[in-house]
């Protein structure tokens, strides 16, 4: 059975007493054995995180592929297994439109991540302009032969999907269960046919946009989304604790 994930990216956000308030707030969360949470924290509060040594997980937003060297202000991701980081962020829409973050640096983030065994959560997701057009199926089904498909199948099973059309995220405007739920179909039917049945089915796949308390619950009993990747609503216990709940 694939697991019912819901995370929280933090973005550069929150201090370091808000940070550490709020996640010791999801610790009390009471989760069923198929469902977990993830916190993607700015990096300076990682380790603060990690010595709660709560059954939450804690995430990075990035690293640099690079194994070490001379890049000032970048971190690794032999930094983040000296924390006991397990899980980073690949392909966020953010790092790929303010960052130019290319496909070829994200395969190379994703196998770097993949060598040292991270979970990954691996953002796609469409520009309005291509869901005007009615080309936002071809469009992330590129961006997923593109990033994605050089993994093997054993490769896969370390991939979380996250759709996040850009349109969605931070405007308040969320898609509609019938657009998420037709996206995050066609995603695990592209899956299929790459990978085959049982990959597809075992891959979550998390909605990401303007999710919050209000909205969640409709989108995840949705049949293939899996939970959701969480922006502003996930900086406040209160909201983000409704969204787990939801599930
Ligand atoms: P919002 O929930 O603020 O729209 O952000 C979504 C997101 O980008 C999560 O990665």
């Amino acid at each position: 059975m694939r697991k019912k994930i819901v995370a929280a990216n933090w973005k550069m956000n929150l201090t370091k007493k808000e940070a550490i308030s709020i996640y010791d707030k999801l610790e009390e969360v009471e989760l069923d054995d198929n469902q977990e949470i993830i916190v993607f924290s700015p990096y300076v509060f990682l380790d603060a995180l990690k010595q709660r040594q709560h059954h939450v997980k804690v995430g990075a937003q990035n690293f640099h592929p690079a194994a070490r060297g001379a890049y000032t202000g970048k971190v690794s991701i032999s930094h983040l297994v000296d924390l006991e980081i397990e899980c980073v962020l690949v392909g966020h829409s953010e790092r790929r439109m303010l960052f130019n973050e290319s496909s070829e640096v994200i395969k190379l983030k994703l196998d770097v991540a993949i060598q040292h065994k991270m979970e990954i959560i691996y953002c796609c997701g469409e520009p309005l302009i291509k869901r005007e057009t009615g080309k936002h199926l071809y469009f992330v089904k590129n961006q997923l032969e593109t990033d994605l498909f050089h993994l093997s199948a054993e490769q896969m099973k370390l991939i979380i999907i996250a759709y996040e059309p850009v349109w969605a995220i931070g405007t308040g405007v969320t898609a509609t269960t019938a657009q998420a739920e037709e996206m995050h179909k066609f995603i695990r039917e592209t899956i299929a046919g790459k990978y085959g049945n049982e990959v597809a089915e075992n891959t979550s796949i998390l909605y990401g946009g303007s999710c919050n308390a209000e909205n969640a619950a409709e989108l995840f009993a949705c049949p293939n989304i899996d939970g959701g990747l969480i922006g502003g609503a996930s900086l406040n216990s209160e909201d983000f604790t409704k969204i787990i709940l939801a599930q």
